[in-house]
């Protein structure tokens, strides 16, 4: 039972170490977590190049939503990229000094986007056409793909002469990733769909790109809030876990949520820098409620609840990750599909929790819809379990990816005095006691 004599302590770690983590673009639950651009040459051209661009998202539980991905880079030399598929350039820049063929981008620092779903088969090529989306690895590794394919002029054309660009940017859709320089790798060898004969890239080049929250946004984009069975303290997400309220800002009343439900979802931003979020002490888009909810013999039970707070926003395949010690001994979850990531061999704390396709894969905009809800059914190991100190909550919450703000560890719901006890002793008396007091209370 050492755990209790340094719950305290290991909790405020825990807390430097999240601040101390977020620094950096090294992700503890997900430590190899990286979006993969690979450049693949297929022909040379009379003038450059053709490259089939292949954009994997490696990351377990972070994918790139609505409005989708946006790759620019530096050419090195005097680079035209004059057709692309399944992408496009955001703007041609100055191409005055062609005559006849016309490139489609002469920008020295191109920006492309994908295209959108449904656009003509001849600007198709395989995993376009997305809109930008891609899934996390974690939920589907199948979609966590993108595509596209461009012909570059004026560039060289042979393995000698090319020059690989240079000063690569992801947005994904907002800021937080930064990438590596581009670097030659072993020729990629594809396979023909009958599996009988190899062929090879002319060239290939890698650009690893790693994401940062701290650089993505100042503030979290979402917070946790906690109650149990066993005390009718609700405890909520700190004040001004995601800024503070400015009600000039935020959505307070009727008149306001009629003016921005379902209007411009475009917005690049990142969560909670737009101004469709509803006014609360948190003034977070999404808030993740958890609820030590009962008490069984050998089994306990949690309701995890995420609300959103944001009029402007449907997230969809949204992705939730939870770490606490006893999800090793998880039993059933209700509602949500369940994934356990064991990003080191020693420790099986953290899963991903996601929606059920046509269910509840999308958490709506804020209102009477803008949640989703689980159940989750936990084994007890006796020597570790407890009531107290808090234990019953998770280490840490993240939504999409995103790491959300937790109350204090001195706030959580405590373990009233004279049950502890009674709930080290003899644990089948307090589960009675327990379920007896868990009816007196609220549940929420
Ligand atoms: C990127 O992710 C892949 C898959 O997890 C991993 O094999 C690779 O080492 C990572 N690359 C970097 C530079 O971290
Ligand atoms: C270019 O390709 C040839 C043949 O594939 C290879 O031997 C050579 O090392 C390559 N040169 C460079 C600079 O990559
Ligand atoms: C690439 O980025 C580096 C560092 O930010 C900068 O010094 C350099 O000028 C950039 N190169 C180009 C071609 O923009
Ligand atoms: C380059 O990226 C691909 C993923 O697109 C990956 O499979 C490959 O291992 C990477 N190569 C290197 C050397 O990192
Ligand atoms: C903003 O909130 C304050 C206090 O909650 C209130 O006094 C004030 O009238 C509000 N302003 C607007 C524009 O709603
Ligand atoms: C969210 O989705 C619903 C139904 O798909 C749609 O009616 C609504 O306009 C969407 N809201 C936003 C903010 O995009
Ligand atoms: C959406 O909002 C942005 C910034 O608030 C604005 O620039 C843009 O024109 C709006 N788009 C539409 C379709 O209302
Ligand atoms: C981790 O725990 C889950 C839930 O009990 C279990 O299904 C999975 O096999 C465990 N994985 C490892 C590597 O121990
Ligand atoms: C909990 O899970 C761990 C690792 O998966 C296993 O060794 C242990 O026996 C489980 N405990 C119970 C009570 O099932
Ligand atoms: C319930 O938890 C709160 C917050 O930790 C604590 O202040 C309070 O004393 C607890 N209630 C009881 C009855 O122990």
């Amino acid at each position: 039972m050492m755990f209790h004599k340094f719950a305290y302590p290991l909790a405020m770690a825990g807390f430097l170490a999240v601040i101390i983590s977020q620094a950096g673009a090294y992700d503890p639950l997900d430590p190899t977590g990286n979006i993969t651009i690979k450049w693949d040459i297929i022909s040379w051209t009379a003038d450059g190049y053709v490259a089939v661009v292949t954009m994997t998202n490696f990351q377990m539980y972070r994918h790139i939503m609505n409005p989708g991905w946006t790759l620019g880079w530096v050419w090195p030399k005097k680079e035209v990229i004059w057709s692309m598929v399944g992408a496009q350039a955001t703007e041609q820049g100055d191409c005055s000094k062609f005559k006849g063929n016309v490139p489609h981008c002469c920008k020295r620092n191109p920006t492309v986007v994908d295209l959108l779903p449904g656009v003509p088969y001849n600007q198709q090529i395989a995993n376009c056409c997305k809109g930008g989306l891609v899934s996390s690895w974690g939920q589907d590794s199948s979609a966590a793909v993108s595509s596209f394919q461009l012909s570059v002029g004026l560039a060289g054309t042979s393995n000698k002469t090319v020059k690989l660009p240079l000063n690569f940017t992801l947005l994904g859709p907002g800021l937080g990733y930064t990438c590596s320089q581009a670097k030659k790798v072993p020729s990629t060898v594809f396979i023909t769909p009958d599996g009988r004969r190899k062929t090879q890239a002319w060239m290939t080049w890698n650009v690893t790109c790693t994401y940062s929250q701290i650089l993505a946004s100042r503030y979290p984009s979402c917070c946790v809030s906690m109650s149990s069975f066993y005390n009718s303290t609700i405890t909520p997400c700190p004040a001004c876990s995601c800024g503070c309220k400015n009600n000039k800002t935020c959505i307070s009343n009727d008149a306001e949520i009629r003016s921005v439900v379902g209007k411009n979802i475009s917005t690049r931003a990142s969560g909670n820098t737009g101004s469709g979020i509803k006014c609360t002490n948190h003034m977070c888009p999404i808030r993740v409620h958890w609820h030590v909810k009962l008490n069984y013999k050998e089994y306990w039970r949690v309701k995890m609840t995420v609300t959103n707070f944001n009029y402007r926003m449907n997230y969809t395949q949204w992705t939730l990750v939870a770490q606490h010690p006893n999800l090793d001994n998880i039993t059933q979850v209700f509602s949500f599909d369940y994934k356990p990531l064991v990003p080191y061999e020693s420790t099986n704390d953290t899963g991903m929790f996601y929606g059920l396709k046509f269910f509840n894969d999308v958490l709506k905009e804020a209102g009477a819809d803008g949640n989703v809800q689980t159940e989750l059914i936990l084994k007890k190991d006796m020597n570790t379990f407890t009531f107290n100190q808090g234990w019953a909550f998770p280490r840490k919450i993240y939504f999409n990816g995103d790491e959300c703000r937790m109350p204090a560890p001195d706030e959580y719901p405590y373990l009233p005095s004279s049950a502890i006890s009674n709930v080290i002793s003899s644990s089948t008396v307090a589960s009675i006691l327990i379920l007896v007091f868990a009816n007196l209370l609220v549940t929420i």
